[in-house]
């Protein structure tokens, strides 16, 4: 798949992009992005996507260095995430009718030059003022491994290096935004890691149809308002109050307010992208599956071949490290 886009602005009906709107209100209650996956014996004293945090700390989100200290680089990353549908269960009452949405379909079929589209997720993402994304690609999925068994950096060293074409589930995904919050553009590398950075404002009721999976891409800082960021942990929520507010939550105790002007809202559509019905149907009987050994042979005998590893191999941490070193080129690194 070719690293293609299409930007639609506006994109839904004016009365669906408000359900949108109406959606989160009455889903109400937003919770922090927190892992997911087991990576018992394989890097698991490492978070799951520490090739971000490692390139987030040291370079920020520009690329010119963070200046923040550790708990607001945290804060600044701790953004709300909560899924609406996931196959067949629907979580948001509602959003049925956009997971299936023959627009995306069609514009999934056009990039990818797939005829079978099969809508996967649907999430919100929400970012209060002061919050930003860090530069980073997507958790990619091939047949055999996904983030229910695999670490979610073993799955993007798989992508980068190339290695696993083969077995790649080619992921688009169509990121939308609904609201009125100022900043927060969506920033993104549409010519690979060495190319031009380019960025879409994140305006209302428009959207992006992008492989995120192979795009480097982040989100600018939402315009921050107050005069400090609150401490934002993983157990912070975002909690509708009604009447156009949102509150920040810890344990009972209210941290700030906001306007729902102020607050920068998104929903990622996720669909699989199979060439055929025979493509599909080798994804869903798993008959040609990798393992976990397989992979991780594969990338160590890659290693061994760039001579970046020699001797034994390493123990789990230290074996992480080298593959998210080797194999994943941030922009400007
Ligand atoms: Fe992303």
């Amino acid at each position: 798949m070719a690293a293609d886009y299409l930007h639609m602005d506006p994109f839904l009906e004016a009365a669906d992009a408000n359900d949108m709107i109406r959606i989160a209100e009455s889903f109400g209650s937003f919770g922090t992005y927190a892992d997911e996956a087991t990576s018992e014996g394989l890097g698991e004293t490492l978070p799951q996507r520490f090739d971000v945090g490692l390139y987030y700390l040291e370079q920020g989100l520009d690329g010119h260095g963070n200046r923040d200290d550790a708990e607001t680089a945290a804060s600044r990353t701790n953004y709300f995430r909560e899924t609406y549908a996931y196959g067949s269960d629907v979580r948001a009452e509602g959003i049925q009718p956009f997971m299936e949405h023959p627009l995306m379909q069609a514009t999934a079929r056009k990039i990818s030059g797939c005829e079978e589209i099969l809508p996967a997720i649907v999430y919100a993402n929400l970012l209060v003022p002061g919050q930003e994304l860090a530069i980073h690609t997507d958790v990619p999925e091939f047949r055999g491994a996904n983030r229910m068994n695999a670490p979610q950096w073993l799955l993007v060293c798989m992508l980068h290096s190339g290695l696993f074409e083969r077995w790649r589930i080619p992921i688009l995904t169509c990121v939308s935004w609904f609201g009125a919050a100022e900043g927060g553009a969506f920033t993104f590398y549409p010519s690979g890691p060495s190319g031009p950075r380019k960025a879409i404002p994140a305006r209302h009721n428009s959207a992006i149809l992008i492989d995120t999976d192979k795009v480097f891409h982040g989100v600018e800082r939402v315009a921050q308002t107050l005069s400090d960021l609150p401490v934002i942990g993983q157990h912070t929520r975002l909690v509708h109050l009604g009447d156009q507010r949102w509150g920040l939550t810890e344990g009972g105790e209210r941290l700030a307010e906001y306007t729902w002007s102020k607050i920068r809202y998104s929903i990622s559509w996720k669909g699989y992208c199979f060439k055929d019905e025979a493509e599909r149907a080798t994804w869903e009987q798993g008959s040609d599956d990798l393992t976990i050994d397989q992979i991780i042979d594969t990338l160590e005998q890659a290693l061994r071949r760039r001579a970046v590893l020699e001797g034994e191999r390493p123990g789990p941490d230290a074996l992480a490290q080298m593959m998210v070193e080797t194999f994943v080129r941030f922009p400007g690194s």
